[in-house]
């Protein structure tokens, strides 16, 4: 099945051929895809929900604002989690949209936060294809990188119509499909490796003007998301406040506080390794204040403080969906490798990165880590390197004890 385990969001916008769309879910099916379907309202016209969510064999995405979705950031985790949007028919409204960066409705929403391949199959009215407006936003789509299957030339639905307009068959555009998810799917020794990696600080206020923080830079977690992507694994990093870019070709979701990482973290499972390098903020404020705290005469106000949720040592005990792998961060200025020990067992992590961060070594917010790698079967120390060399290093152990697991699986 050339299309098996791929997942296709499929958006089907209004227009006549969009009961060929039908056809084209069955088709994608029977080749193995997972298909989403997003109707929109116009779309809606033309076919219902209750057929289209018959033949998908599952839920059909209508509304931004789904109520009844676990999460209200629906649009991003249905993006997320696309191998490619497919939009059959794509009507001359809904690329103008999208040309345009609009994303008044569920359908351009994913559009525009998709960082997978988008292929629009028009259908139109020749005359509506062969207008300027039209032309343009297709150069203007085709320029970000979209592609397209047709229009194919033939009879309209209206008749004595004819000409450049028709949706490709279904065959067509799953050829299509084919083709794009064939030349995408990821190579590399983490292929089909999907990794949680946790990175930088998290700020717990006080106020709204004022939080608790550390100095932590995310350098280290965001080297590691970018080594595993590019060792071919589906990442989804989860950042506290940090002045980096995104990686290439990984999902960033950006938190502020513990709270929000623990939240992030756990809706990225299930997962297969998880690499916790945040520097999760110990304590927050049990009752941070809604207006700023005044420094008024009575001195300098209490903080009342309580402790973080442990978001390593949660997602390490999560039942059915602990990663296979569990890997931590201990940084420590004194007795590294005893505190590492401890930690391992502690946390229910099955590898700790200690790094030694006595202010003589410049780890925190540097570039370079001086690395010991402790698990239950003992301790291999790394020489001092950058945080990218840290980074390839650990990416390759994880593909090495992957593929040894996997071998003794057999
Ligand atoms: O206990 P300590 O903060 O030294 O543990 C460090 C390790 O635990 C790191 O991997 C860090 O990302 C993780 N951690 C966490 N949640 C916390 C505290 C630490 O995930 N609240």
């Amino acid at each position: 099945m050339t299309l098996s385990g791929r997942t296709i969001i499929l958006v089907i916008s209004g227009g006549i051929a969009a009961y060929k769309s039908l056809d084209l879910i069955r088709r994608l099916r029977e080749r193995g895809a997972v298909v989403r379907p997003v109707l929109t309202k116009a779309g809606e016209a033309f076919v219902t929900p209750l057929s289209v969510g018959a033949l998908a064999g599952g839920k059909v995405f209508g509304d931004l604002f789904d109520r009844d979705d676990e999460h209200d950031v629906g649009h991003i985790r249905l993006a997320r989690e696309a191998d490619l949007v497919l939009v059959a028919p794509a009507s001359a409204d809904l690329m103008a949209k999208a040309a345009g960066g609009f994303a008044p409705d569920l359908a351009t929403a994913i559009l525009l936060a998709t960082r997978a391949p988008v292929l629009l199959a028009p259908a139109m009215n020749p005359a509506m294809w062969s207008n300027p407006a039209t032309q343009r936003n297709v150069a203007r789509l085709r320029d970000d990188g979209v592609r397209f299957v047709g229009p194919a030339r033939g009879e309209m639905a209206e008749s004595g119509e004819a000409g450049l307009g028709r949706m490709s068959e279904p065959l067509g555009i799953v050829a299509a499909v084919e083709a794009i998810l064939g030349d995408a799917a990821p190579r590399g020794p983490l292929a089909g490796v999907r990794m949680l990696v946790t990175a930088g600080p998290t700020h717990e206020p006080l106020d709204p003007v004022r939080y608790i923080a550390n100095r932590s830079s995310g350098k280290q977690g965001f080297a590691i998301a970018t080594a595993a992507a590019a060792a071919g694994a589906s990442v989804t990093l989860v950042s506290g406040p940090v002045g980096l870019p995104d990686p290439r070709g990984v999902t960033v979701v950006r938190i502020e506080t513990a709270a929000e990482m623990l939240a992030a973290a756990e809706a990225a499972l299930p997962a297969d390794v998880a690499v916790m390098a945040a520097a999760v903020a110990d304590w927050r404020a049990a009752a941070p204040q809604d207006r700023k705290i005044k420094k008024g005469a009575g001195g300098a106000p209490q903080l009342d403080l309580v402790p973080n949720p442990d978001i390593l040592a949660t997602i390490a005990r999560h039942g059915t969906l602990r990663p296979a792998l569990v890997i931590g961060f201990a940084a420590e200025t004194d007795d590294l490798l005893a505190n590492a020990r401890a930690k391992l067992a502690a946390k229910g992590a099955d590898w700790i990165v200690a790094n030694d961060v006595s202010p003589a070594g410049g780890v925190m917010g540097g570039d370079y880590n001086t690395v010991h790698l402790v698990t239950a079967s003992g301790v291999e120390s790394w020489p001092k390197s950058g945080k990218d060399e840290v980074a390839a290093r650990l990416v390759g152990r994880i593909a090495e004890t992957l593929s040894d697991r996997r071998t003794a699986a057999e």
